[in-house]
């Protein structure tokens, strides 16, 4: 049955208080909310209500085994949702929540099986944004809560993105305006020693290693093709992900060998009669001819590029391109998991540019 979306615009920072009544009032009755978080928009249902998390998978098209992360607004409702709260989770949380970093720890009994897609652990985090922490707030229950878009599409960033993947399937989004980081939170397994990345996001590994000492990078985090299914302990990882509707090609390499192969791909893929796109940085931006070419920034600025991911994704899909040809960047800092999603859209396939 298709319904309305009620699109709600929402002061990012004072969020105006009626409306986050009105949505939260629809996630305690099992509807579906998105909101903005600092990371991406998020499609909320109440964690404790099996029915509202199951119309969650429904809405999205999501499989059933990736379950979503549950957001909290207080670091003391963890303790709801986990059997166990080791002390480097809880210092942990007091240094980077809110924020970007999710947690996997021991779940707790009280949490519905279908929240957790019947694992025995759960992934919580607090997001820093103004809207979300009042959505939270204001619900009474922690709030589970995947990206809102389809399954298998690039993150939404706005609510525009979000409506463009679910207009008619989910109750209300919350309207604040884009997003600030860009791609998801970290992922960080805290049931395993030493803990482990296992997706790279927001928060960047350089700082978990650098206030934990020991932290590990899961294979899955850096993985340049697809591995044996398992090696796969982060559920969700195993699906598709990421993609536009256009074929990508991420060129791996150092610029100028960048360059040229870029531009090799982009005249093989014209002679075959495709509509070539091209993903790259200010830097090279003028180098390149191609039906579309769309730059992230500048290189230097990792974060920034970050940002722009997943919008420069959406709108090559709008400019109805057939190939997406994308510049690999420095997998560190923000540009570890802007790699980790521009190697998943393309399916893992990776073109090596050589300096010649
Ligand atoms: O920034 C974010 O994390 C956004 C915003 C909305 O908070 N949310 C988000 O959720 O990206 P989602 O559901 O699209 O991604 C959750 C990730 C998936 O890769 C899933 O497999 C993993 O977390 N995950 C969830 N529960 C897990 C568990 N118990 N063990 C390992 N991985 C888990
Ligand atoms: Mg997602």
């Amino acid at each position: 049955m298709m319904k309305k979306t009620l699109v709600l615009k929402v002061d990012s920072q004072r969020p105006e208080l009626d409306k986050i009544r009105l949505a939260a009032s629809l996630i305690r009755r099992g509807g579906l909310v998105a909101f903005p978080t600092e990371t991406v928009y998020g499609l909320g249902a109440d964690a404790f209500n099996q029915k509202a998390v199951l119309r969650l998978f429904r809405a999205k098209k999501r499989p059933l085994d990736n379950p979503p992360i549950v957001h909290v607004a207080e670091s003391k409702s963890v303790y709801q949702l986990a059997k166990e709260v080791p002390p480097s989770a809880q210092r942990l949380m007091e240094q980077f929540w809110p924020g970007p970093l999710t947690l996997i720890l021991k779940r707790s009994d009280l949490v519905p099986a279908v929240t957790v897609a019947g694992l025995d652990t759960i992934a919580v985090r607090m997001p820093r944004h103004e809207v979300a922490l009042a959505l939270i707030r204001e619900s009474g229950c922690p709030v589970a809560a995947p990206s809102a878009n389809l399954a298998g599409k690039p993150s939404p960033t706005s609510a525009e993105h979000v409506l463009a993947d679910l207009d008619g399937r989910i109750d209300t989004v919350l309207d604040s305006g884009p997003t600030v980081v860009g791609v998801e939170s970290t992922v960080l397994d805290m049931t395993v020693g030493p803990p482990e990345v296992l997706r790279p996001g927001g928060t960047s590994y350089e700082l978990l290693k650098s206030f934990l000492g020991n932290v590990k990078l899961s294979p899955i985090a850096v993985a340049d093709k697809p591995l044996p299914l398992e090696k796969v302990r982060s559920p969700g990882l195993k699906h598709k992900h990421y993609a536009p509707d256009a074929d990508v090609v991420v060129v791996e390499g150092k610029i100028p060998a960048i360059v040229a192969k870029v531009n090799e791909l982009a005249r093989f893929y014209k002679l075959r009669g495709s509509k070539v796109g091209v993903l790259c940085t200010d830097e090279t931006m003028q180098e390149y001819k191609a039906d579309v070419v769309k730059s992230l920034g500048s290189r230097d600025d990792l974060a920034n590029v970050a940002r722009n991911l997943f919008r420069l994704l959406r709108e090559f899909d709008i400019a109805k391109v057939d190939i997406v040809i994308a510049e690999g960047v420095p997998a560190e800092g923000l540009g570890l998991a802007v790699m980790n999603r521009l190697r998943k859209a393309a399916g893992y396939k990776i073109a090596h540019a050589e300096a010649s």
